[in-house]
């Protein structure tokens, strides 16, 4: 627990007293005002010791809500007020924490509310242990197994509308973190006999009613019921239903309970089924058939509702029928078939849905069992809670009332022995003398009872074995016999005349002083009960049945396996189950829950004292107390006993620093409480008398209001003066602030202003200095000025006389003509060759003379190119002029002039005027030849030339026959020629053109070929131009037409390749097109 948290006791703000234990002075009348101080004001929990007394308050009260269950969690308990969820938070912790297995026991008359305490216990532990999937799934099945088994196994009763008719212990087992795991439920006999016939006022078990109110139509056609309950025998109708129960809707939480719990439908669907059968059971009536023998035998009235119950059940019809007719008695291997009468037969079908049904709700529980059985093998530790029927007394007591309340006085004296042992345990554990109490002891009743020689148990076994004829009355007779001395055992037969007169008392009863009443016993249907049997032939019937179920139900009835020997008497085996049940409990740590019916209404806020008197008294309460109290009411730890009342004295006041244990020593002794008032345990301070403890918790109190008003005082003091000191700090800090804001803003001014000042006179200062140093400038210029005026003067009044005016002009020109003269004498000495082709020339020697320069080069290269024209002859200079005549003509056009210009124009290569193969020829032409050449003529039939002698005359051209060397072939008078054409290329064909209409022109244009053909030209050209003032067109062009005679023929050059040969030839294509390739250069 953290330091900050409040420790709280049950002793605060406590209602009444939270513990009996407590009460002054010790009555009944006191007790029972306490309870009912409580009650009024909703506190139905109360503690003796660890006890918890509950009380029903029939109404559903706001404390069982998450917020408590987190309030009640891991706390102490005796730390809040009593409730239930304190002790199962004590059980589960020291489960737990300690490993201790628990039982919690659940006692009180039916209707006090153990089944609403036992499911309230479940739930909270459910909500504080361990979390998870797998872990709620346990959680939610452990709790859903309630409703289930609930509907089965409750019934509304007089005394309880929801009351169990079955006992139930529930195993929860937990692993070592506390984690559960799954359970084990054990029930014990229920009370069967309800389902065919409930006393008045009374219901049968819930689940008939369920069924038929909340199954849809169809299931209800499936199970062969109606809806309505009074169609059906085994339900009373006097009270079929119950105020504030709906049992449509309980009908759907208990199939969704199954569900959760892990049945199958079809194992739903064949409960429901037997259930169905059993009301339908009761439907059957019997009639007398005929005597036999004076017997009458019975017959099925109305067969219809058998049809239906064999369909249900898949039994064969025949065989349900026979065996409510007969009874087969086998003795010693040998089968007895005798009849059943009417009363037998009803006896029978009784007997069958009476078996049926708990049957039934025995394999329930397994089943149950079977889904919430841990998975696992490791050690568990195991909390039990028992929820059994509570003592019980009717108008009519029967056998049934007769266990219930056998095992109630059990409880009883389980919880005597276990709290006394633990009351003396504890004593002895912490080494305190231990004073016998007076108690009552109920170990005689359950002797009375539970003896194996002369027991009433015994005894009904016994009556039941013994062969001959027996029945309930000699089972009473033989009561009266062995327990007339009994005080505990009262009946009217007794010898014993003590009650010959009670005439409370019939002569077919007796009475037995439980230890919570006397009840009276009405021994009719004892032996039947007890003996619990079913005619062979029904068992036999059953096992026939083609239903799995109903065929598992009844394992006896197989003829495979027929036991002769008596099953153990109902008495016998409910005995032997609480005898296991008591050693179980008796293993574990118990807590109680002792649960107390305020009123016989069923209503809230109705407390009658005699009733829960009774209870209290036959509860054993006040000798619990007592017993608690023996020497000492009151015990508490030593801590918690130093924490609660240390203020009241000051060694330990605020703290305690040794032990606990002196502490408390220090603190009783320094209170004056008297020696014999307490006594000193080994852990615990035990304390004799509730008054010293009131008085403890009275001066606690006062003490409490001091120290309030102390805590008050100095916390109020601490808070002022804490609000003060911070007040005080934060005001220095603000004044701090303040004031260092302030200065820097002060110095901020100051210094800004001794800025200002100061640059003021820096500022002025500066003016003054720059003016004077200005000022003193001036007077520097000034006197500069003046001075070089002053020099002027004076030089120019000492050398006046050597200079006379214009003296400058004349030395400037003087320096420049000395500068001109030595510039030519440099380039005399410089000049290049005469060669007009050297480009040299020296460098400028001044800026100023370079247009001089550059036209003085001009003018030199003109010279020289003069002076090497000068040199040639006449006869040279008309060569010159040829060839000029030629580079005009054909440079850049022709690409066979470049190899024309090296070589000299020599005219007459034939030297027709000296060889004297030509004198002839020479004498015919009479002029002088310009040009003599022999030239290929070209044939415009084939493009072969033919040679011929081309002359040129100043006049004409002519063609003369080679061979002949004489025969003119043609002459053309230069001004008829018009052009001449030829091509671009390298070859030397070219065509010569006569004006049309001429002589010459008779025979067409001539296309001739020679390698002069530049020279040619150009003479041509010149000689024509000479003649006729007139310029002959020249035509280059790689296309041209020739006139030869009438036709017009094309010649056409192509380059080819050189290694098509290296002159150019001719060739006829056809009739209009000559074409001649040249060999590319
Ligand atoms: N703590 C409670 N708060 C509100 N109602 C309660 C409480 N305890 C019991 N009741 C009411 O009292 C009725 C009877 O309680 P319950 O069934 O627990 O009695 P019982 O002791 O088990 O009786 P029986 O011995 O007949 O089984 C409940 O149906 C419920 O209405
Ligand atoms: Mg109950």
């Amino acid at each position: 627990m953290s330091k900050m948290e409040v420790k709280t006791s049950l002793l605060d703000n406590m209602i009444g007293l939270g513990d009996m234990v407590l009460l002054e002075p010790l009555t009944e009348e006191s007790f029972i005002e306490n309870l009912r101080k409580r009650f009024d004001h909703n506190e139905i929990y109360t503690y003796i010791g660890s006890v918890v007394i509950s009380i029903n308050p029939y109404r559903s009260l706001p404390i069982y809500t998450p917020d408590k269950v987190e309030e009640y969690r891991n706390r102490n308990f005796y730390e809040l007020s009593p409730h239930i969820y304190a002790l199962a938070d004590e059980a589960y912790r020291s489960l737990r924490d300690q490993d201790k297995d628990q039982c919690i026991l659940i006692t009180g008359e039916s209707g006090a509310g153990k089944t609403e305490a036992s499911k309230l216990v479940m739930s909270y532990v459910a909500a504080v242990c361990g979390k998870g999937a797998e872990v709620n799934q346990v959680k939610e099945q452990l709790l859903q197994s309630n409703p289930v088994l609930e509907a089965f196994g409750n019934a509304k009763t007089v005394r309880n509308d929801n009351s169990s008719r079955f006992g139930k212990y529930m195993d929860v087992e937990f692993d070592f973190k506390g984690d559960p795991l799954g359970g084990v439920i054990s029930n014990y006999l229920l009370e069967k006999s309800r389902v065919v016939k409930q006393p008045r006022g009374e219901r049968n078990f819930h689940i008939f009613y369920q069924l038929l109110s909340g199954a849809s139509e169809d299931m209800l056609k499936k199970l062969k019921l109606e809806r309505d309950f009074s169609k059906y025998n085994y339900l009373s109708l006097d009270s079929a239903t119950v105020t504030g129960v709906d049992d449509a809707a309980s009908f759907r939480t208990v199939r969704n309970a199954m569900q959760i719990v892990g049945f199958m439908d079809d194992e739903t669907q064949s409960v429901l089924e037997l259930v169905g059968a059993v009301l339908k059971l009761g439907n059957i009536e019997f009639k007398p058939e005929s005597r036999v023998n004076d017997m009458d035998e019975s017959r099925v009235k109305d067969k219809n509702e058998l049809k239906e119950i064999c369909e249900l059940l898949g039994i064969e019809q025949s065989v349900l029928e026979r065996a409510f007719s007969f009874r087969t008695v086998e003795a010693k291997q040998e089968k007895v078939s005798t009849t059943l009468n009417v009363a037998q037969a009803y006896y029978a079908r009784d007997a069958l849905a009476k078996n049926l049904y708990s049957r039934l709700f025995t394999w329930l529980v397994n089943r149950i069992n079977e889904s919430i059985k841990a998975q696992t093998k490791k050690r568990k530790k195991v909390m039990g809670v028992l929820d059994i029927y509570g003592f019980e007394i009717f108008e009519e007591n029967s056998f049934e009332q007769f266990i219930i309340n056998y095992c109630n006085e059990k409880l009883q004296q389980i919880f005597i022995e276990l709290t006394l042992r633990e009351e003396q345990e504890e004593y002895i554990r912490e080494g305190i003398e231990w004073t016998h109490i007076e108690y009552f002891n109920n170990s005689v009743i359950c002797d009375l009872i539970e003896n194996n020689t002369n027991g009433i148990m015994a005894m009904l076994d016994e009556e039941c074995l013994r062969p001959g004829t027996v029945t309930d009355s000699t089972f009473l007779e033989k009561l009266n016999q062995i327990c007339a001395d009994h005080q505990h055992f009262e009946s009217r037969m007794s010898k014993s005349s003590k009650f010959l007169n009670d005439h409370s008392l019939p002569h077919n009863c007796f009475r037995i002083q439980h230890y919570a009443g006397k009840v009276l016993y009405h021994v009719e249907g004892f032996m039947d009960k007890n003996n619990d049997l079913l005619y062979r032939d029904l068992s036999q019937a059953m096992w026939k049945a083609n239903h799995s179920l109903i065929k598992s139900l009844f394992p006896d009835g197989n003829p495979a396996k027929i036991n002769l020997k008596r099953p153990p008497t109902a008495g016998s085996q409910f005995k032997t189950s609480v005898a296991t049940l008591m050693k179980n409990l008796q293993t574990k740590n118990p807590n109680y829950i002792r649960c107390i019916k305020p009123n016989d209404q069923k209503a809230s806020h109705i407390f009658t004292d005699s009733l829960v008197c009774h209870q209290v008294r036959y509860l054993g309460l006040m000798e619990n107390v007592r017993v608690r109290r023996a020497g000492y009411a009151f015990r508490q730890p030593y801590e918690a006993c130093l924490e609660r009342y240390k203020m009241l004295c000051k060694q330990t006041w605020p703290h305690w620093r040794g032990q606990a244990r002196d502490g408390v020593e220090v603190l009783l002794k320094d209170l004056q409480i008297p020696a014999e008032e307490y006594s000193y345990g080994r852990s615990k301070i035990f304390i004799r008398n509730p008054r010293t403890l009131f008085s403890l918790e009275e001066q606690r109190k006062r003490r409490l209001h001091g120290l309030a008003t102390l805590i008050q005082k100095i916390f109020r003091g601490w808070k002022t003066r804490t609000r003060f000191l911070l007040m005080k700090s934060s005001q220095v800090t603000v004044a701090a602030w303040y004031r260092r804001y302030a200065q820097q803003k002060k110095y901020k001014k100051t210094k800004s202003s001794a800025v200002i000042v100061q640059s003021f006179i820096r500022g002025w200062k500066a003016r003054k200095i720059l003016r004077e140093l200005k000022y003193q400038k001036r007077c520097e210029e000034a006197v500069t000025t003046i001075g070089a005026y002053w020099h002027g003067t004076q030089v120019r009044r000492e050398y006046r006389k050597f200079f006379r005016a214009h003296a400058g002009k004349r030395i400037y020109e003087f320096t420049i003509q000395r500068i001109m003269q030595k510039y030519f004498l440099e380039l005399k000495n410089k000049t290049p060759s005469m060669s007009p082709s050297d480009k040299t020339w020296p460098a400028r020697p001044y800026l100023f003379l370079d247009s001089t320069h550059k036209e003085l080069r001009r003018i030199f290269h003109l010279w020289t190119c003069k002076k090497y024209r000068g040199q040639f002859t006449d006869q040279k200079k008309a060569i010159y002029e040829e060839k000029l005549e030629a580079s005009e003509l054909f440079k850049e056009k022709k690409a066979l002039y470049p190899s024309s210009v090296a070589q000299p124009f020599q005219g007459d290569y034939l030297e027709i005027n000296k060889n004297p193969r030509y004198q002839k020829l020479n004498s015919l032409v009479e002029e002088k030849i310009i040009f003599a050449d022999v030239v290929n003529k070209i044939n415009r039939a084939n493009g072969k030339g033919t040679q011929r002698i081309f002359l040129l005359t100043k006049n004409k051209f002519m063609l003369v026959d080679q061979k002949s060397g004489h025969q003119i072939k043609s002459t053309v008078p230069l001004a008829e020629l018009t052009s001449v054409s030829m091509s671009a290329q390298s070859d030397g064909f070219f065509a010569l053109r006569v004006k049309e209409g001429t002589t010459a022109a008779a025979k067409g244009d001539f296309l001739l070929n020679s390698e002069r053909v530049i020279e040619i030209i150009t003479k041509l050209y010149r000689a024509g131009l000479n003649l006729t003032k007139e310029k002959i067109q020249i035509e280059i062009t790689d296309e041209f037409l020739v006139q030869f005679k009438q036709d017009k023929v094309c010649v056409k050059f192509i380059q080819t390749s050189p290694k098509n040969g290296t002159t150019a030839s001719c060739k006829r294509k056809n009739n209009r097109l000559l074409e001649v390739t040249v060999p590319s250069p």
